[in-house]
């Protein structure tokens, strides 16, 4: 078995489960592929809400959805990095992030709405809360993240897997698509300039939701004593 193509934590991973390394892929795959069932049960929950919001509001509430399942690399890299060993059951007690959901949201009050309107379901737990759009990050970072549990059903059992969902508006999505691509970009010289930019430029697109939200609420105002 060559592992030189591998990362560190996928070499170490590959040479302690050399014996029974088919059987693990299996079970792995097996196990993510249940993740991918939770994913598309909670996209649907969202596409039902945006839809039922676009009928009654003639606007969006919901700009788009995406998702993705965590990497193998990615998954050994965070166990690893905690010192837990990486095995199926670790992945699934030990991680909330292997299915991630973004769904992005052209207002702010468009957030609060559609997750309260998921988390109510009856079907989903809500598991964890963290609210950076009330207390962003110290680096400007916005958004607001729920881990939720939803009940998947398969050919002989009822599975309940953990999905993560973070809620950002266009604006919010845009400082964090970029300035994670910068976050990559090492050995910067002045990184305690960059860190301040980027704080302000998080700030002042922060100002711009507020803006872009009452505009909005106005315009609905003139638009309801118009009709009255
Ligand atoms: P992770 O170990 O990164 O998952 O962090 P955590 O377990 O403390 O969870 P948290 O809710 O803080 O962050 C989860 C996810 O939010 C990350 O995997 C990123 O997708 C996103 N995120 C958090 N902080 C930042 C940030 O500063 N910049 C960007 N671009 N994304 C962030
Ligand atoms: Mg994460």
């Amino acid at each position: 078995m060559d592992v030189s193509d591998y990362s560190n934590e996928l070499q170490a991973y590959l040479l302690g489960h050399g014996d029974d390394l088919l059987t693990h892929i299996i079970q792995f795959n097996e196990l993510m592929m249940r993740y991918q069932a939770a994913i598309k049960e909670v996209s649907t929950k969202l596409e039902i809400l945006k839809s039922d919001f676009q009928m009654r509001n003639q606007r969006s509430s919901i700009e788009s959805i995406q998702s993705r399942i965590k990497k193998p690399a990615s998954i050994l890299k965070k166990l690893s990095s905690r010192g837990i060993e990486a095995n199926l059951e670790t992945i699934r007690t030990q991680l909330s992030d292997v299915a991630g959901i973004r769904v992005i949201c052209p207002f702010i009050d468009d957030i609060y709405q559609v997750a309260e309107q998921l988390a109510i379901q009856d079907d989903i737990r809500v598991l964890r809360v963290k609210d950076y759009i009330q207390n962003p990050k110290p680096n400007g970072y916005r958004s607001y993240h729920m881990i939720l549990e939803v009940p998947v059903f398969f050919m002989d059992n009822k599975e309940l897997m953990q999905v993560e969902v973070q809620f950002r508006t266009v604006a919010m999505d845009f400082w964090a698509s970029l300035e994670h691509q910068i976050k990559y970009k090492r050995d910067i010289p002045d990184a305690e300039e960059l860190v301040r930019e980027l704080k302000s430029c998080a700030d002042i697109i922060a100002e711009t939701d507020r803006k872009m939200l009452e505009l909005r609420r106005r315009m609905e105002q003139q638009k309801g004593s118009e009709t009255e």
